[in-house]
């Protein structure tokens, strides 16, 4: 994943690149590292672990350097290491490269390099590539196309040797008035100052200083020099480009007295459903009218005559879509798959007709989300046949990002931005769209009536309240609770139907922060083999609403007391069954099961957080993982 930032202009490059590493670090926290050039000299610093360290190496090192890049890794190749940390540099130490993605062809490239005298001091794909354009600076290869700026011409070469998906920033000391950032596959955007120009991976690292801002598509180079910034495409042809002015500020997101982003972001939801119910509930709609219920904005041609929808995810985006299956098939009647977007890529479901193409991506830049919506997008319109027309949708919390440029329709999730790694309050967001879209489509296909389509809506509104009243009433219990489970190994999480998703969900997001071993199942299913792990040392957490599976689901709590599991169930408030199932109660009101998910992740969220909390963990950035994935 990683994150890269550049800086060219008048002022000291290495605190706007820490600046700048500090709202990407959300990409990764393995190590980082700058290189800025100034008077003929390359200065590297580079850190092992979180960004403070880098910082801590730092302090007191006067760099007057108005030219420098920075870099945030998430380690792929090469463990994270300081050796491994970015920026790289060739044999010669002339010049410097910080990467996000992958090069694929790392491995022929630096034996090619090496044979010609190359020497590798990582084992980095990255490195690969200043020794590369190195080379063709030295050795300039066919027609110079780029013939205004050498090193412009060397990036430009080594690039189209480059396979895999990257961005990357170039610096060199031989060329300290220019710096040179590609787009491949993975974002970049460049930011336009006075006299000052930014490259970055995400454009929170340049707001503080424009908000005139352009995003490179795939396949360009960008020339950043103090006079302006010149777009190329890999063949060396100018791009006429201009920078787009973006209509948000940066918000400096704090902690507002939370221990944790997470836990903040936790208490965030009820503002959030808010917010969307705000956004896209139409309030003039009652059930007689024929008007649509829902504000979506989308067109007709997106939604009509749908007779399949396909939902393509990563991670919790993929548990949102699975719950979106459900309601797409239980309230709107349009059989839908869910996939996971990784598979999906090297093994699409032949094409079916009329079908509506769905990508759930928080950030709107996972590498597997974009390119098997890319992929879809290009095997429909090759058909040439309208039935099998690409009709996407995206939804997502980032209208600005490469989902938002990729697919022609988007619902935004207006969760607000999300720093803990582990998604919360976003999730909840995504299942809010989906109830929107679902209702929509309800209504459009006259799937359900007028009066239950008002009942879900009514029911919908009153879960901002419903939500405080959980957290309020849990959030102490739930830090008691955590505190027998600390030393726990492994967990169970059972839910079924609508509800399924949301054991999944618990089970992610236990393993995400709290490193403990976690498996959410279908609670049918659990006597088909996860029974087999079940003896007191492993909780079983299970999700039991009111509706046409409560009783099934405290049958299979039961088949797993017997086998002395200790029971911790997320349960209807005041449910006499329900106290006397289970050793331990997460209460939620009564609510329409079609609604409960909303409901039902939140005691799970706290749950995982106290436990990671009190297993004294980082919560907020948990080893290995990394919020955006950019990578395959
Ligand atoms: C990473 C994050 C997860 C997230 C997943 C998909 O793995 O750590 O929290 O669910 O990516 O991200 P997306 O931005 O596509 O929703």
């Amino acid at each position: 994943m990683c994150g890269i930032v550049g800086y060219i202009g008048t002022r000291a490059a290495s605190s706007i690149l820490i600046e700048g590493l500090k709202t990407l670090e959300y990409r990764g926290y393995d190590s980082a590292g700058v290189a800025t050039i100034s008077e003929g000299k390359l200065q590297r610093t580079r850190a092992k672990g979180k960004l403070k360290n880098l910082q801590i190496k730092l302090e007191g090192l006067e760099d007057p350097a108005k030219l420098g890049i920075g870099h945030t890794r998430w380690a792929t190749h090469g463990k994270p290491e300081e050796h491994n940390a970015h920026p790289h540099t060739d044999t010669k130490e002339r010049l410097a490269v910080v990467q996000n993605g992958i090069i694929e062809n790392y491995r022929e490239l630096r034996a090619e390099l090496k044979a010609k005298g190359h020497e590798f001091r990582s084992d980095t794909d990255t490195e690969v590539i200043p020794h590369l354009i190195a080379e063709y600076l030295e050795h300039p290869e066919g027609t110079v196309l780029a013939e205004q700026s050498t090193l412009l011409e060397a990036v430009r070469q080594a690039m189209v040797r480059l396979k895999g998906a990257f961005a990357i920033a170039v610096i060199s000391i031989d060329f300290p008035d220019e710096l040179i950032a590609v787009r491949q596959q993975a974002p970049l955007a460049i930011g336009f100052g006075q006299g000052e120009f930014f490259c970055a991976s995400d454009t929170p690292a340049i707001m503080p200083y424009t908000q005139a801002v352009l995003t490179l598509d795939n396949g360009e180079i960008a020339r950043l020099t103090p006079m302006g910034v010149e777009v190329y495409d890999f063949e060396g042809h100018r791009q006429r480009k201009k920078p787009q002015t973006l209509n948000w500020n940066p918000i400096m997101v704090e902690k507002q007295g939370f221990k944790h982003f997470m836990l903040k972001e936790i208490y965030e939801q009820p503002g959030v459903v808010r917010t969307c119910l705000e956004a896209y509930l139409n309030t003039e709609w009652d059930v007689d009218s024929d008007r649509s219920p829902i504000r979506l904005g989308l067109p007709d041609v997106l939604l009509d005559d749908l007779q399949h929808i396909q939902i393509l995810a990563c991670g919790t985006s993929w548990h949102a879509a699975l719950v979106g299956k459900y309601l797409l098939e239980q309230v709107s009647g349009i059989p839908t798959f869910v996939q996971y977007a990784s598979e999906f890529r090297y093994a699409p479901a032949p094409l079916m007709p009329n079908t509506l193409t769905i990508g759930v991506t928080q950030s709107g830049e996972t590498a597997d989300t974009l390119a098997a919506l890319e992929m879809e997008q290009t095997r429909r319109m090759a058909t040439g046949e309208d039935q099998y027309a690409a009709r996407m949708l995206g939804i997502t919390n980032r209208a600005d990002s490469s989902l938002g440029r990729l697919v022609p329709h988007l619902v935004e999730t207006k969760a607000g931005i999300e720093i803990g790694v582990a998604a919360t309050k976003t999730f909840v967001a995504q299942l809010m769209a989906f109830y929107f879209l679902s209702l929509e489509l309800a209504h459009r296909r006259q799937a359900i009536s007028n009066e239950r389509i008002a009942e879900l809506i009514d029911g919908l509104r009153q879960l901002p309240a419903q939500l405080e009243q959980v957290l309020e009433s849990q959030e102490r219990y739930v830090e008691e609770l955590s505190h027998d489970f600390s030393q726990t190994q492994d967990f169970i999480f059972l839910g079924r139907g609508i509800n399924y998703p949301i054991a999944l969900e618990g089970a992610l997001k236990l393993k995400e922060i709290s490193y403990i071993h976690a498996e959410g199942y279908p609670a049918g299913e659990m006597k088909h083999g996860p029974i087999a792990l079940l003896d007191e040392k492993v909780p079983v957490v299970a999700i039991a609403i009111k509706g046409p599976v409560y009783e099934k689901v405290l049958s299979n709590a039961q088949e797993a007391k017997a086998r002395d599991a200790r029971l911790i169930g997320v349960v209807p408030m005041n449910d006499a069954e329900a106290e006397e199932t289970f050793d331990a109660l997460l209460p939620v009101p009564d609510v329409d099961e079609l609604l409960s998910p909303i409901l039902t992740v939140v005691p799970l969220q706290l749950l995982s957080y106290h436990i990671a909390e009190r297993r004294g963990l980082d919560v907020d950035q948990p080893r290995n993982l990394a919020k955006s994935v950019t990578v395959e």
